[in-house]
Formats: structure tokens, C-alpha cells, sequence
């Protein structure tokens, strides 16, 4: 008997056609798609009227846990991540302590086999003295960089040191792109400015661009595999269509290609984050780069900060913003809005990823693939309602938007864990492998 048996689905194909089937699941896999499966599951769903897509892979999500856990922590980001129709996550180390340590990964590890609901994987953070420690832990998906500093303490800013990282090893290495310098001497100039649009002047583009050029040079010189978060600004995408090798990856985040500098004045310090929003051009030179393959995914940098925290006057106020919960469904919205295509969609949020990362067998429905899966409602809109998240943070810099393309259902390793509202599972995640 099958697991589960999803029945009269509209089923998206990685080319962006889709199939009238059913979808049976078992062990953890997809094992059959058929015009019609009679046999019964264990569990059966009617998807009628409903997309089933792969389930999101959200590669940059910052949970909190351990140190932060009144912002959020892996059960509660795990929970909004299902909500959202994400069925995998790679968390940052910018924690508390920090993830620099195979002893400190060990501690994420074991506290996400007991509370996360989707399965995950974790980054080793890189300090100017963990050289052997990120090169040598596991399992990671990769050794984060933070060239410029935003939350927490983790900052690699001498060039030196970024140079001896990027020569020794072969991981992956994801770089926080802002330049340490030039935002220490625009704070100094910009030090009357209590106004949050400042912001995005004292981190202006040339502080990403400049660390982007750095990070892309060192990557270029050693060979080394390379992934730009969050890309935000025109010249980077300018720079990186010119100047791409076939090692190096980058990602743009919704907050970046759907806010920009017009957001301050009705969000204030909400919308503040790192690197900052930009402006409409920048907005649209991102979904060009999108679109032609100069960035290869969409992430979220869901980074959770409670209201009364976002709400301290600029500059005390904190960088970050909540988005797993609300990703698939904005992208979605963009979709029907013509904006993207069904295929665009599942490169950016679930093969391009697992790809990147080299996470097998995630990111496709056809069979023998892992059965993660999300049926979304691209029918009926509902507004992103502060009330109804996941996410401990209870906020989110979409409220009030409607959406189409939320999840009715979120199905991990061929089990239903988010099941029209409620969160069905617990700990069912499974540690992420990276080949
Ligand atoms: O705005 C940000 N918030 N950018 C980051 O890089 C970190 C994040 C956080 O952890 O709050």
C-alpha cells in the first residue's frame, strides 16, 4: 500500500508544462504518477482544482536557535517554513553562540532531530581563525562569509584573511558581499542621520559591489566555488553578467525584487536590512538577472527580529526581515501577474538550490525523487495577515498583501506535515546531504 496518494492534481513539470495525475508516495519517495492510481494510500488527498510543485528549498534562513530563541527558533521556522511550502532550509551560523565549531554544529544537529518538521541543513560560519575548523566539519553545505557585519559577531573583513580562506579547501563559500571599510567610514559621515533611510545610503551599492568584486577575484584566482547571498544591486548584476565562471552561483532574495527605498516611508525601520533595499532599478536589473540565469535561485534571508525590537529608533533598530513563510506564495503572485514563468519558478526555488548545493534527489517530481511537495491554491487570494504566521517573529513586511498560491498541504519525505492550517507532524526533518 502507498503512504500516501495525492489524486486529480494539476502536476508542474521542471519545463514548465503540467500533467492531470495522480501521485503515489513511498518511503519517502515518489514511486508512481499516473492519469489514475487506484489503489488507496494510508493517506489520500483530493487536489483537485490545485498545482502540486516540488517542495521550496530555501537556502538561507537565519532560526535563531541557539541564543535567540524568543525571535524564532528551529521548530517555529521549521513550522512557518512548511507553512510556506518549504521543505528543506540551510541556516545561517550567526547564532548564539556562533556555528563555528564541529562541537557547535553537533549542538544545531541535535536540537533540529527533535524539532524540525522539514528537513535541514546548516553553514559553518568562517572567523579570522577557524581555518581547519570550516574546512574540516561536517556535515555542512557550505562555509559562510560575512565580509561586512551585520547580526551577531561573525565578521571576516581583513583581505588577508579572506584570502587564506578562500585558498585552503574546496567547500563551497557563501559571502555576505558588503564592504566592511566603506560602511565603518559612511556610519562616521552619516552619524547625524537618525532617519532609517539612511540606511541604505551608508550601505550603499558600492559597498556590495566593492565586496563582490573581491570575493568574485579570490574565487577566480583559487578555483573556489563560490555563492553571492543576496545580490542586490545593478552593478553586481551588471559585473556578474560580464564576469560569471561556471563555479560561482548567486541568489536574490523577494525583499530585494519586490521592496526598495519607497518602502521606508510607510514601513520605517521594518523594512531594514542587509544589505539594504535599493531602488526600482536595481528591483528590475535583479529580475533581469533572474531571468537570464546571471542569479541562479531565490532565497529568502528569512532573519526574524520581534516587533519591539524593529521598532527601536534607527540606528538601534535591528537589520532582518521574516520571509519563509511568505516566499512561494509572493513569487506565485508575481507568476500570475505575468511576471515569471511555472518553470522559472521551479529552477529558482527548488532545483536551482538542491543544484547549487549538490543536495540529490530534491527539487523535481518524477518519480524515484524525494516525495517533498507543496499543493499551492492559485485560485483563491488571501492577504498575508500578521495573525496567521508561523514564524515567532508574528510579522511580516507583506502584511496586508494578497497572495494567491499558498499551500493547502506541505508533504515531507511522502508525509503530509502542514495539512490546511495546522501543522500536522513533528520532527520529521532529516539532516540534508551534500554531495
Ligand atoms: O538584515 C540582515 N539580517 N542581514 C543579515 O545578513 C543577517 C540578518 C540577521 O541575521 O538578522
Amino acid at each position: 500500500m502507498y503512504d500516501l496518494v495525492i489524486r486529480n492534481a494539476t502536476i508542474a513539470q521542471t519545463d514548465g508544462s503540467t500533467i492531470a495525475a495522480d501521485l503515489a508516495c513511498e518511503d519517502g519517495r515518489i514511486s508512481r504518477i499516473a492519469a489514475t492510481i487506484d489503489v488507496t494510500g494510508r493517506e489520500n488527498i483530493d487536489a483537485a482544482g490545485r498545482l502540486l510543485l516540488p517542495g521550496v528549498i530555501d537556502p538561507q534562513v537565519h532560526f535563531r536557535e541557539p541564543g535567540s530563541e524568543h525571535k524564532e527558533d528551529l521548530g517555529s521556522g521549521s513550522r512557518a517554513a512548511a507553512r510556506g511550502g518549504v521543505t528543506s532550509f540551510l541556516e545561517m551560523p550567526n547564532t548564539d553562540p556562533p556555528t563555528t565549531s564541529q562541537q557547535a554544529l553537533d549542538d544545531k544537529f541535535a536540537r533540529a532531530a527533535r524539532k524540525c518538521v522539514v528537513n535541514y541543513g546548516f553553514f559553518i560560519g568562517a572567523t579570522p581563525d577557524n581555518l581547519e575548523e570550516i574546512n574540516r566539519a561536517s556535515p555542512v553545505c557550505g562555509i559562510k562569509v560575512f565580509m561586512g557585519a551585520s547580526t551577531g559577531t561573525l565578521l571576516v573583513n581583513d583581505p588577508r584573511d579572506l584570502e587564506r580562506i578562500f585558498a585552503t579547501g574546496e567547500r563551497l563559500i557563501a559571502v555576505h558581499a558588503e564592504d566592511e571599510a566603506r560602511i565603518r567610514a559612511r556610519k562616521v559621515q552619516f552619524a547625524g542621520r537618525t532617519d532609517v533611510a539612511a540606511h541604505s545610503e551608508i550601505r550603499d551599492n558600492k559597498c556590495a559591489l566593492q565586496a563582490t568584486e573581491l570575493a568574485l577575484a579570490l574565487s577566480k584566482k583559487y578555483r573556489r566555488r563560490l555563492h553571492i547571498l543576496h545580490l542586490s544591486t545593478h552593478e553586481e548584476v551588471d559585473l556578474l553578467r560580464r564576469d560569471k565562471p561556471p563555479w560561482v552561483t548567486a541568489e536574490a532574495i523577494p525583499n530585494h525584487l519586490l521592496l526598495n527605498v519607497e518602502d521606508y516611508a510607510r514601513q520605517g525601520t521594518l523594512v531594514q536590512m542587509n544589505p539594504p533595499i535599493r531602488t526600482a532599478r536595481d528591483n528590475a536589473a535583479l529580475w533581469a538577472g533572474l531571468h537570464d540565469g546571471v542569479i541562479d535561485f531565490i532565497a529568502t534571508d528569512h532573519a526574524p527580529h520581534t516587533l519591539q525590537e524593529k521598532r527601536r529608533p534607527y540606528p538601534q533598530s535591528p537589520s532582518g526581515m521574516p520571509g519563509v513563510e511568505t516566499s512561494l506564495p509572493l513569487i506565485l503572485t508575481e507568476m500570475s501577474s505575468g511576471r515569471c514563468t511555472l518553470a522559472e519558478i521551479q529552477r529558482w526555488m527548488s532545483y536551482g538550490p538542491a543544484q547549487a548545493y549538490r543536495i540529490p534527489n530534491k527539487g523535481k517530481i518524477a518519480e524515484g525523487w524525494d516525495a517533498d511537495l507543496t499543493l499551492v491554491d492559485l485560485e483563491h487570494a488571501r492577504p498575508v495577515r500578521n495573525e496567521d504566521l508561523f514564524s515567532r517573529a508574528g510579522w511580516s513586511p507583506y502584511a496586508g498583501r494578497e497572495l494567491v498560491g499558498w499551500p493547502d498541504y506541505t508533504v515531507v519525505a511522502g508525509r503530509v506535515v502542514f495539512d490546511q492550517g495546522r501543522i500536522r507532524e513533528n520532527a520529521i526533518g532529516q539532516p540534508l546531504r551534500f554531495g
